[in-house]
């Protein structure tokens, strides 16, 4: 089975630090923990950590009513989804139609919005939503609208989301809100922040961060009781909202075309992590 367990595409997706965060896991006895994520987009990290049973549990939790319509669709219905996916024409005439609903996000009908999403995830460059599509408007270039559809790929990918479902929660509350929840709760919890990105997270995601949204969920960052850890890309402005924090840089290895630079991980003081620093590339410590 692929190392891929999302069915998102996702710009700045985090599934290529778990061999960091899996060591992590051992280094800070987190094995069997809960694990939550208030900024989940692609959630390829969260579901890869369950399917390897590194966690019991995972939160999964994102303000954007799109990336919310998919995936509690997935968990709610599996079969009708991805019949819907054997069955869908990938063609310019399906993707201005799914196009349309997105212009409706916060009232379609959650189905329908997890199909336009999903769908444009998935044709589009990148997989951005609000993006242009795989191939140009008139599928002049080299790679054509279908080159992310894998269907049998994709199915087999909820499917085996499906089998997990009980141990999957999904929530469409602001990141605030939801880690507030968390943080209440008794049981051990890790909870991982990939916020929007500082410089790049209008360009990318439909629900973006102002410097006073970053400055006020520092501030409750620091407040939290629970283990934590928050990743970012590597600005001035970020690593002074943490400057008492443990971090370290390192380069996010992914396509060239999400290619994002350097990023830095923000620690909790009851973190330990120099004994699974290997598993990132160049890391440095701040
Ligand atoms: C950097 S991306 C997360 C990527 C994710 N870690 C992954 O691996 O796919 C940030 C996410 O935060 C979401 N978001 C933006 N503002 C939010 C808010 N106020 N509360 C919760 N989620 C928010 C965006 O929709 C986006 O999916």
């Amino acid at each position: 089975m692929s190392h891929f367990c999302s069915p998102l595409r996702y710009p700045g997706g985090k599934n290529c630090i778990f061999p960091f965060v899996s060591k992590l896991f051992y280094e800070n006895k987190l094995l069997g923990a809960t694990y939550a994520e208030p900024y989940a987009g692609g959630a390829g990290l969260a579901l890869r950590l369950l399917f390897e049973e590194y966690v019991e549990q995972i939160y999964i939790n994102d303000l954007d009513r799109s990336i919310y319509a998919f995936w509690s669709s997935i968990l709610g219905n599996a079969d009708a989804f991805c019949s819907w996916i054997e069955d869908v024409d990938v063609s310019m005439e399906s993707w201005c139609r799914y196009k349309e609903v997105q212009n409706r996000a916060e009232s379609a009908d959650l189905f329908e919005l997890a199909k336009s999403t999903f769908f444009l995830n998935r044709t589009n460059v990148s997989g951005v939503i609000k993006g242009g599509v795989i191939g140009g408007y008139n599928q002049k270039g080299r790679y054509k609208i279908d080159a992310r559809f894998k269907k049998p790929d994709l199915i087999a990918r909820i499917q085996r989301i499906e089998q997990f479902r009980k141990r999957i929660s999904v929530s469409n509350l602001d990141g605030l809100a939801f880690v507030k929840k968390m943080d209440a709760r008794a049981e051990e919890i890790f909870i991982y922040l990939d916020p929007p990105y500082f410089q790049k997270g209008a360009d990318l995601y439909m629900n973006f961060y102002s410097k006073s949204d970053h400055e006020k969920l520092s501030k409750h960052v620091h407040k939290m009781k629970k283990k934590w850890m928050v990743s970012y890309d590597n600005h001035d402005f970020i690593l002074n909202l943490y400057a008492s924090e443990k971090k370290v840089r390192y380069k996010l290895s992914q396509s060239a075309s999400n290619r994002v630079g350097d990023e830095v991980l923000i620690f909790s003081e009851n973190i330990a992590f120099a004994g699974s620093l290997e598993s990132l590339t160049s890391p440095v410590c701040l």
